[in-house]
């Protein structure tokens, strides 16, 4: 491992089936005043809403509801959120969902005390904070974006067509996270599937890097089967506690900035998704399932030796008399078929993408150059022609 680094994680976390009831240790070390920031409704239908209504009012805590948070938060509910959290001098946002709920708490934290526009701030200009920032806890209900143990926080702008993420630093990270995997029993099977691949996706992105000898590579690799492994099973049997636990636990350490220790990441696929998303407000884990199979046989000859090692050590592809480009290839032939398994979206028109939008989702993608080949407009323009 050649890379240098500092490593701190300061999200607690509670996991299992009694995670909930260590809100109580949590509830105390904040002021009264509870914002709850949840989505559009899911959680009070399977009956988490009560549940956690119940403990913030044990605690005494005045609560101010803060629903109604979308898939693909926008930049008009990060305004209003602001609002809400400053007048009402709130001393915690406990966001109740999955990571559009966690995102955009993240986000709120952030903003509500910033005297210029958020958006121009952080998404625009990428800056750092400079002001106040009011914690968030998280209770957890869809499992996929690792944003219970990140600082990430996507927001998307639907009228420049903009769906950006700012990655905060330590002091924005959740200062809690409750997990329990009996939350997302409840989750739409589409919506389940999509979370599953955006797992998968977190890895590859930080995989796909590097041609050093890695420990982050070996983690991911073993991440990478228990992942595959417990997917099958939670998609035949999407009650079996032990596949959506280990799930959930994948989940949190694909994304919680460990892996990334020490190498460099590509993330592409990341940012051709979410332009995608800016275009479509598709759901996220498929913007990035349909345009995966393309880019990676795209860039495969530039990190040719990485993509035969996944096929080996991932896929179980044996190597024996074969080429490098036949491992790999082979390698990408079965993720292809698992993902036809688990039944992602596998292509962008399936997703409402037309072939006039491609200019525009080309301009809309950040390119980075973390990954095995630095991808110009025509080399974005070719995998998003391939995808549709
Ligand atoms: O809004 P409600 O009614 O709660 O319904 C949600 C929503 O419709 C539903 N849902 C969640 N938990 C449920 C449930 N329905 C029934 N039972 C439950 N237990 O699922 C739908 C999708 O939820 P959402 O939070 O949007 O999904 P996800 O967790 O995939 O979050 C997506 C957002 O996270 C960002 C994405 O870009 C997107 O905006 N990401 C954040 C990252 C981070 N913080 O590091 C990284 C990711 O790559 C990703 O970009
Ligand atoms: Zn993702």
């Amino acid at each position: 491992m050649l890379g240098k680094f500092s490593y701190c994680n300061p999200t607690k976390l509670y996991f299992g089936e009694d995670a909930l009831s260590h809100l109580r240790e949590e509830l105390p070390k904040y002021g009264k005043n509870v914002m709850l920031t949840y989505g559009g409704g899911s959680i009070k239908k399977n009956g988490i809403y009560d549940q956690v209504l119940f403990v913030l009012r044990e605690h005494g805590k005045e609560i101010f509801e803060d629903g109604g948070v979308m898939p693909n938060p926008t930049v008009e509910k990060l305004y209003e959120g602001c609002r809400i959290a400053r007048e009402n001098h709130v001393d915690l946002i406990l966001a109740v969902g999955g990571g559009s709920v966690a995102d955009y708490a993240k986000a709120v934290s952030v903003s509500a005390y910033c005297e210029e526009d958020p958006w121009e701030k952080y998404y625009v200009r990428m800056e750092d904070v400079g002001n106040e920032i009011i914690p968030v806890g998280v209770v957890l209900t869809m499992v996929g974006t690792g944003s219970e143990m990140n600082g990430g926080a996507v927001i998307t702008n639907p009228e420049a067509k903009m769906k950006i993420g700012h990655v905060f630093g330590e002091n924005v990270f959740p200062k809690f996270a409750i997990l329990n995997p009996r939350f997302t029993y409840s989750l739409p099977g589409y919506q389940m599937r999509a979370g599953f691949f955006d797992i998968m996706s977190h890895i590859l992105e930080q995989y796909f890097s590097g041609e050093d000898d890695n420990t982050s590579d070996y983690i991911m690799e073993g991440l990478l089967r228990s992942l595959i492994h417990s997917t099958r099973v939670a998609v035949e049997e999407p009650e079996n506690y032990e596949a959506r636990s280990n799930i959930m636990w994948t989940a949190t350490w694909a994304l919680n900035t460990l892996v990334a220790q020490g190498k460099s990441t590509d993330w592409m696929v990341h940012m051709i998704g979410q332009a995608v998303g800016a275009y479509t407000n598709a759901t996220h884990g498929m913007t990035l399932s349909a345009v995966s199979i393309p880019y990676y046989r795209y860039i495969m000859p530039d990190g040719l030796a990485k993509f035969a090692r996944y096929a080996i050590n991932v896929w179980g592809v044996r190597p024996d008399g074969k080429t490098q480009e036949q491992i790999a290839e082979e390698g990408l032939q079965a993720m292809e078929g698992y993902m036809r398994e688990i039944g992602v979206v596998m292509n962008l028109a399936e997703l409402g993408v037309t072939e006039e939008m491609i200019p525009g989702i080309v301009a809309a993608t950040l390119p980075m150059t973390g990954g095995y080949r630095a991808m110009a407009p025509e080399d974005i323009e070719a995998v998003l022609k391939k995808s549709l």
